[in-house]
């Protein structure tokens, strides 16, 4: 049955990108401040790109306008307000100490400035992940996970690959990942978002992640559904998200529902929230509409997510009181 209350319950957000979170109109002021002038990609409350590829470019193209440690404080503090106004308690950003308009050489100064905008948003528990940039090969991978590891701050204790899915190989990656996990670093990458089941294993065999993010065509290949189960590898999925990216035609095609029942671990993140047209209320609200999941399943998403978080289990079990089947 419709209860669309779910949508005002309390949330933990694995998978959100800190740049792609951006609010549009907080994009547009920022690059008006540099003189710049972002209307190619930015339409009024939304930003325009056609396909995969075309969004990665949108994304960079967009990210030209972060510049300095200061404007990466005020986009994280933008950013967790809105998580904070979506009723995320917890949440993990991905950072990338290579993408346009930071350069690994300053890293630590704009990891400095994101912690300060954490800092003001004291609401919401955030975590960094930081991530290789795919498409820019395993050179520049290994180079961002020894700058990471290099400038560990309190809050970066993850490390991750986004980016174009379709290139490389996941075993190039297996350097980069190896100083992370060296480094104690929980450990994600992107896998099965636009590449079949073969990415997915690959990525596990090679990289040896503990969540993967998407991760939903697994669903092709029903041994390795079994694998994510038996393995309790974590799928940061987000529905919105492959929705508009044209993974899935509708919500009713989305496989979330399907893993959910074969035992994997599923949670609910948004990736780029402006992007897709999306919120975590939304994908609340969908998720109970089309498949009607209760209070109940929500809050053992939440419980999942939580205990895959890459946080201190202090901070887990504080967190943890939101999602017990009883609380009020
Ligand atoms: N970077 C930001 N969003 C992404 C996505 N959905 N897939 C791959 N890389 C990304
Ligand atoms: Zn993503």
């Amino acid at each position: 049955m419709n209860d669309p209350t779910v949508a005002d319950l309390k949330k933990v957000e694995l998978h959100l990108h800190l740049e792609g979170a951006a609010p549009p109109a907080f994009m547009r002021d920022l690059a008006a401040e540099k003189g710049m002038d972002l209307s190619s990609v930015i339409d009024g409350d939304t930003y325009v790109y056609t396909d995969f590829p075309a969004f990665l470019a949108a994304y960079e193209a967009v990210c030209a306008a972060l510049e300095t440690p200061d404007d990466y404080r005020r986009l994280t503090r933008a950013v967790l307000e809105q998580s904070r106004d979506q009723g995320v308690v917890y949440t993990e950003l991905f950072v990338a100490p290579t993408i346009t308009g930071t350069s690994t050489d300053d890293w630590a100064d704009y990891l400095a400035g994101m912690e300060a905008g954490a800092d003001e948003v004291p609401e919401v528990e955030c975590r960094f992940i930081s991530t290789a940039v795919r498409h820019l090969g395993p050179e520049l991978a290994r180079r961002a996970a020894e700058v990471t590891v290099a400038n560990l701050s309190p809050r970066l204790t993850g490390w991750g690959m986004g980016g174009n899915e379709s290139l490389f190989a996941p075993a190039d990656f297996a350097p980069a990942f190896d100083i992370a996990r060296e480094a104690g670093l929980g450990l994600t990458t992107h896998a099965g978002e636009v590449e079949g089941p073969d990415s997915v294993r690959d990525s596990l065999d090679a990289l040896r992640p503990a969540r993967i993010g998407h991760g939903v065509r697994a669903i092709e290949d029903p041994a390795l559904v079994d694998r994510l189960a038996e393995e309790g590898i974590v799928l940061e999925v987000n529905p919105g998200s492959n929705l508009r990216l044209d993974v899935y035609p509708t919500l009713d095609d989305h496989p979330i529902d399907r893993l959910l029942r074969a035992g994997v671990p599923v949670t609910v993140s948004t990736d780029d929230p402006p992007y897709f047209a999306t919120t975590m209320r939304d994908e609340y609200t969908e998720l109970n509409r089309v498949f009607g999941w209760t209070r109940e399943t929500f809050d053992a998403v939440n419980r999942v997510a939580l205990n895959a978080a890459f946080c201190d289990d202090a901070t887990r079990s504080r967190l943890m009181t939101h999602f017990e089947e009883t609380a009020p």
